[in-house]
């Protein structure tokens, strides 16, 4: 029991790390918070800073919700508690403790926290979001129309996953909100390099 309870904290305080923030104060970049979308994600640091950043970002991102749930994956933790340790990673990186709770959307741990119990499942999700991109050129699309069809993804292959699978795709759908509204709206830019 305690050993879950540690897992869920400790998913939590990596998620929290914002890597979008750290990445462009290194840089000496804009806070993302506050610049281009406002968004802390790789999305945004690529608008605000460009590719090398964006990959940093992207890649410590993935790496945060990846390794608490492979570690509690070796500790023998159940799939069931697995999927909230995945949740609870999700949750910092929207809500990080380090940085008044002004986080991001979770793509990019969300894909990480895949890896460990459901990599099939992770490429599979890579691939939808390098199609959609390519044909859309919006990120803010690859990311909805992939976390959609995630829950799909999961009861086919990995169907143990599936509740989880659904609450982050609900999280990431949730903070999309003002995404989906400049795409009703017709005024979504093309992602692309700002400065
Ligand atoms: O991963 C976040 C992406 O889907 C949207 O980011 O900065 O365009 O709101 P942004």
């Amino acid at each position: 029991g305690a050993i879950i309870v540690l897992a869920i904290i400790v998913a939590y305080l990596f998620g929290s790390l914002s890597s979008a923030v750290i990445i462009c104060k290194l840089f000496r970049l804009p806070d993302p918070r506050f610049n281009g979308s406002n968004n802390p994600g790789a999305t945004n640091v690529y608008r605000i800073g460009g590719k090398i950043p964006a990959l940093l970002t992207l890649t410590f991102d993935v790496l945060k919700g990846m390794l608490p749930v492979w570690g509690s994956y070796f500790l023998g933790i159940p799939p069931l508690f697995l999927g909230v340790v995945a949740v609870a990673a999700c949750l910092g990186h929207i809500f990080p403790l380090y940085f008044q709770f002004r986080g991001g959307k979770a793509v990019a741990t969300a894909l990480g926290t895949m890896f460990p119990v459901a990599w099939e499942m992770a490429l599979l999700l890579i691939a939808t979001w390098l199609l959609v991109f390519r044909v859309s050129k919006v990120s803010s699309i690859a990311a909805l129309i992939t976390v959609t069809l995630a829950p799909f993804y999961a009861y086919w292959i990995k169907p143990q996953y599936t509740v989880p699978t659904i609450m982050i795709s609900i999280l990431i759908i949730w903070r999309h909100q003002a995404n989906i509204s400049r795409l009703r709206h017709g005024n979504e830019e093309r992602t692309r390099r700002r400065s």
